[in-house]
């Protein structure tokens, strides 16, 4: 046992805040949120609005350079980051090494971190034009190797940029085109997720955006940064929610369909299974978010004409937990990721993908959220502690143990 009584204090008053649930770690313009009252705001612009009005290569601009493009602008932007969609040939040595059976994740962050050793030059992040060059750069390269961790895991031949589709479109095709013919991505699932992408942009300071500063705190690279930051977002409490949701439904299903059964394992302390896709941190009346994407579900499924279980379990999940006292009294509510997972099904992505489609969309959140760290000369990031070990202690000899 250890007597913190006699431990010396040597650093004056330090604050403990398991979670950060009530520290902040920076200023920052990217996002506004109001997790009472279930506000979301990029650069001071409603996520209704820009959900509805813009797409995501607009928002992307916003939420990295601070204001919506112009026309020119855009189809510069557009342009530029076209320019960086190839990826060096040797990256493919790198994607060969790997099982098929990785998780795409996995793949996804040794990729990104890999890519600084064919671009080894740092950025300097006053230099505007630099700064610039790198941000289409990141935006390029990770869309081509995201879509490249799902066709390694089927085995598919790796798919190239095509310059006359947008951006969006292109991931459909990056992904889904086989030598057998060309591929015609559905309007409609274009749409989807632009808007979904749109909704996950950035998200202030969650798990791997605070990863992605705290790592360039260091003056780490970019890439580097955002490599730590898709780890950071494959965990099943943060951007692995996604996958998860399907998986529980999945499981629900395949044991009968009970919904209400579920919903009891969620409510009992002594059983670790929760409800993926309910809660958040920080939205404790809703989350604004969830309230887009599940209109855009709706229209999607009825589009599509999707008739699905798994679906209905989701639809008889939602309804019951909101109406259970143990769920209301814990503002437990539906968030993003119950209904992006839903929607990913129906579009035809796979599973184990739900959460590099959240990394595609979250990409310029990290960039603008590095960029504005770095601007802003922020020091290195580096929290204090309460020790609670042992003092000192005699060292004895393996012989004496
Ligand atoms: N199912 C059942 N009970 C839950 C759930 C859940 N999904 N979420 C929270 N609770 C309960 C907790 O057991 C706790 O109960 P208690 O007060 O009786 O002890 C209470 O609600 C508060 O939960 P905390 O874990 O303290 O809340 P915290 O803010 O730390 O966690 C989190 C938020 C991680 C999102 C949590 O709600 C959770 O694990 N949800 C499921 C995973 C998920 O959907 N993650 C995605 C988050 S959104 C995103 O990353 C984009």
């Amino acid at each position: 046992a250890v007597d913190i009584s006699k431990l010396r204090d040597l650093s004056g008053v330090i604050t403990i805040d398991p979670g950060y649930k009530n520290s902040g770690s920076c200023k920052s313009e990217v996002t506004f949120l109001d997790g009472e009252l279930g506000i979301l705001r990029y650069r001071g612009y409603s996520i209704e609005d820009l959900a509805e009005k813009a797409h995501f290569l607009e928002v992307s601009y916003l939420v990295i350079f601070g204001e919506l493009p112009t026309t020119e602008q855009l189809v510069q932007f557009e342009n530029d980051i076209r320019k960086h969609t190839l990826v060096n040939e040797e990256m493919k040595n790198i994607i060969d090494g790997f099982p098929k059976t990785a998780h795409p994740m996995g793949v996804l962050s040794a990729l990104t971190s890999a890519l600084t050793a064919f671009n080894p030059k740092s950025v300097n992040v006053e230099n505007e034009k630099e700064m610039y060059e790198a941000v289409c750069k990141t935006m390029g390269k990770f869309l081509v190797i995201a879509t490249w961790t799902y066709r390694k895991s089927m085995g598919f031949p790796l798919n190239y940029y095509d310059n006359t589709k947008g951006y969006v479109e292109n991931f459909m095709r990056l992904m889904f085109e086989l030598p057998t013919g060309p591929y015609q991505a559905d309007p409609v699932v274009v749409s989807a997720l632009d808007k979904l992408f749109i909704l996950h942009a950035d998200h202030e300071q969650n798990c791997s955006t605070s990863t992605v500063r705290m790592v360039g705190s260091s003056h780490a690279g970019l890439f580097a940064s955002i490599s730590a930051g898709v780890s950071a977002l494959w965990g099943p409490l943060h951007g692995g929610a996604n996958q998860a949701v399907l998986e529980m439904l999945e499981e629900i299903n395949k044991d009968g369909g009970d919904a209400e059964k579920y919903l009891s394992k969620a409510k009992d302390k002594n059983d670790p299974f929760r409800l993926m896709g309910f809660g958040h941190r920080v939205y404790k009346n809703f989350d604004p978010r969830a309230r887009i994407i599940k209109k855009a579900a709706d229209e999607v499924l009825a589009t599509l004409g999707v008739e699905d279980p798994i679906l209905e379990i989701a639809k008889k999940l939602e309804v019951a937990a909101l109406e259970d006292e143990y769920f209301k009294s814990r503002s437990l509510y539906p968030n993003v990721d119950f209904y992006s997972g839903i929607i990913y099904r129906a579009l035809g992505i796979p599973t184990d993908m739900f959460t590099v489609m959240f990394a595609i969309g979250r990409l310029p959140g990290w960039i603008a959220q590095w960029k504005e760290m770095r601007e802003n000369k922020e020091p290195i990031g580096r929290p204090r502690q309460v020790y609670v070990g042992y003092p000192l202690r005699e060292f004895k000899g393996v012989d004496k143990r």
